[in-house]
């Protein structure tokens, strides 16, 4: 029987099973969000705390645990919290994106309930609306193996979250309005490492601490609006074990450029003398170099850290050529991010090419980011809710883009942008990147293939190049400037999918799409029915719910 056949039975099977939710453990968090004043980089400002916390607190979790988050909004303004990573797998009504869900209204709450099937990995969790994201409520989100599948490394003595961020002092309200009038917000003020920059005058309290001879897991993610960040600890190299949900081939490495939204984890051997040590993040790619600093201390300290930072690599082939020595462990027997046969890859034919190409231009006088002469804009309606309840051609039109962009991307039509595509469809995207800015990708609800990155332009050749072997199974992927990216997918994952642009500035004025993945049977074997507590807003607000999908 051929191979991909035999797997894509494997998955229905599985699928069939996996329905019975209930048999997985349940883990409660109840979030009271709301504004607090903090002070990271020693001017106070206006936080968002979740529980009196900044960061946010972290979800420590293990494959298919259902995760409830009870989330009262305590703002003054409409909050959505999106599970970064997440797959989401039939339920992309838990996605916490404007397209995808009502956000919660001030004053009310909302539980989310999701289940990280057959995943594992470290992530993080954010606001997904206007851009609060500046102001916190974002935290780490992480996912055990389940006891019986094998890790391929030894249990560390301990499991630490370091989110790094370039990060802004200006409020996100302020930050908004830049942006609703049309400008950019700018550069940010610094860089914070778990919400903190140390001062290095001797004071600073250690973020993390190592007891000599031990090894620890560092799970670091870019949370930040805009800069990619190289980090690194003095004199302690780190070996790569995990990437979004991926064991990788374990190469060590002095530093890492982590891009914005990107995860990886990493194994530090405590062997060096017993004092403290710098941790640093530093931007990349920019004018001016901004560094956040934290101290890591070893339980037998006899001194302070160096003064004396690690540099940075300088430019971005050597970046590059780091994206490429990430390769997929092909041997670690553990829960596949994406099992449903996907991962011979390589083998499989590819049913559909897009191609999408960023712009950035004015519309009506106003700075708009946009994919393929496309700024997306959220309307009052959710498009999954539009969608689910018949009602899509009062809210949006289906593939307003091509899969090819237009010949000049001088004009930019301001409107929702959704794709249509084929459930289980095997599908090529191509990123092309003509600015002078590095770009970096999420798509929400699956993993993909980052099968390669190239500067210059795409052509059908390239495919000669691709890493059709081992390539990373991932959910965001960077790309250079004037340089592509291509990933590789089935699109087997029902439901309405984002993808954007993870800069949180191209992201907000409209360089995002939607996946519409809509399963010709409408089975709960293929999507979850629209949850009890789902909000309504816009068009469909205090409508009846439609017929439940049929039966497995
Ligand atoms: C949330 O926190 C605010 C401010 O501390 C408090 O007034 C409110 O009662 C809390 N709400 C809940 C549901 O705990
Ligand atoms: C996180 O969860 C794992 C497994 O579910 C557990 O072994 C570990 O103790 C937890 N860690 C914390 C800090 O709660
Ligand atoms: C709001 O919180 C209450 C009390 O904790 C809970 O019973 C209710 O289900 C929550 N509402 C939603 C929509 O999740
Ligand atoms: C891949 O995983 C296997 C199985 O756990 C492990 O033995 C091996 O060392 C890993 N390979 C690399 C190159 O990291
Ligand atoms: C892929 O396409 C090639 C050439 O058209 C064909 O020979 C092959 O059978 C196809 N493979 C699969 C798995 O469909
Ligand atoms: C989306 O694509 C499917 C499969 O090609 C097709 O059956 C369906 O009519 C399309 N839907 C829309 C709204 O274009």
């Amino acid at each position: 029987m051929d191979r991909v056949i035999f797997l894509l039975l494997c998955l229905s099977a599985g699928t069939i099973l996996s329905t019975v939710r209930g048999e997985d453990p349940y883990l409660f968090f109840t979030w009271n969000v709301t504004y607090g004043t903090i002070a990271p980089l020693g001017v106070p400002q206006q936080g968002i705390l979740i529980n009196g916390q900044f960061p946010g607190p972290n979800i420590n979790s293990t494959g298919n645990n259902n995760i409830l988050v009870n989330v009262f909004n305590n703002l003054d303004e409409p909050l959505l919290f999106t599970w970064f990573g997440m797959q989401h797998r039939k339920n992309s009504w838990q996605d916490g994106t404007l397209g995808t869900g009502c956000p919660i209204p001030p004053g009310q709450n909302y539980t989310y309930h999701f289940q990280p099937k057959d995943q594992i990995g470290s992530y993080f969790y954010y606001p997904s609306t206007a851009i609060h994201r500046a102001a916190g409520g974002f935290g780490g989100l992480r996912v055990n193996s389940r006891l019986l599948i094998p890790v391929p490394y030894a249990d560390p003595e301990d499991d630490y979250t370091v989110l790094i961020g370039d990060w802004y002092t200006k409020s996100h309200t302020t930050l908004k309005k830049f942006l609703d009038s049309g400008r950019s917000i700018g550069r940010p003020a610094g860089v914070l490492i778990n919400g903190k920059n140390a001062k290095g005058d001797g004071t600073d309290e250690p973020l993390f601490t190592m007891k000599p001879g031990k090894t620890y897991k560092y799970r670091i993610c870019n949370v930040g609006l805009k800069d990619s960040l190289n980090f690194r600890i003095q004199g302690h190299p780190m070996k790569l074990v995990e990437m979004e949900g991926s064991h990788t081939v374990q190469n060590t490495y002095d530093s890492l450029d982590v891009h914005v939204g990107h995860c990886f984890s990493v194994l530090v051997t405590a062997d060096k003398d017993p004092k403290d040590y710098y941790m640093v993040a530093s931007t990349r790619f920019t004018k001016t170099i901004l560094t956040g600093k934290g101290i890591i201390r070893y339980t037998n300290s006899k001194g302070p850290a160096s003064s004396e930072i690690p540099e940075a690599p300088v430019g971005w082939a050597w970046s590059l050529n780091q994206f490429r020595s990430f390769r997929w462990n092909l041997t670690a027997s553990a829960a596949r991010p994406n099992p449903q046969g996907s991962y011979k890859y390589g083998q499989i034919n590819i049913t559909r090419t897009i191609k999408l190409v960023n712009s950035a231009n004015r519309a009506d006088g106003k700075l708009r980011y946009a994919l393929n002469g496309v700024s997306h804009i959220d309307g009052e309606t959710p498009l999954k809710l539009a969608e689910y309840f018949g009602l899509a051609d009062k809210v949006f039109k289906y593939d307003i883009i091509s899969d090819n962009p237009p010949t000049s991307l001088d004009k930019i039509t301001v409107a929702p942008n959704v794709v249509n595509v084929t459930f289980r469809n095997f599908i090529e995207i191509i990123f092309e990147n003509p600015e002078k800015s590095i770009q970096s990708y999420n798509l929400d609800g699956y993993s993909f293939f980052a099968v390669a990155i190239e500067p210059g332009t795409w052509t059908p050749e390239k495919r000669k190049n691709y890493n059709l072997l081992d390539a990373v199974s991932r959910h965001t992927v960077q790309v250079y400037p004037k340089s592509w990216a291509a990933i590789m997918l089935t699109f087997d994952n029902a439901g309405m999918w984002n993808l954007r642009s993870e800069i949180t500035e191209n992201r907000y004025l409209g360089q995002q799409l939607y996946f519409s993945v809509l399963s010709a049977e409408r089975s709960l074997r293929d999507e979850y029915n629209i949850p009890e507590n789902q909000l309504l807003c816009g068009i469909v607000k205090g409508l009846p719910k439609p017929q439940p999908y049929a039966g497995a």
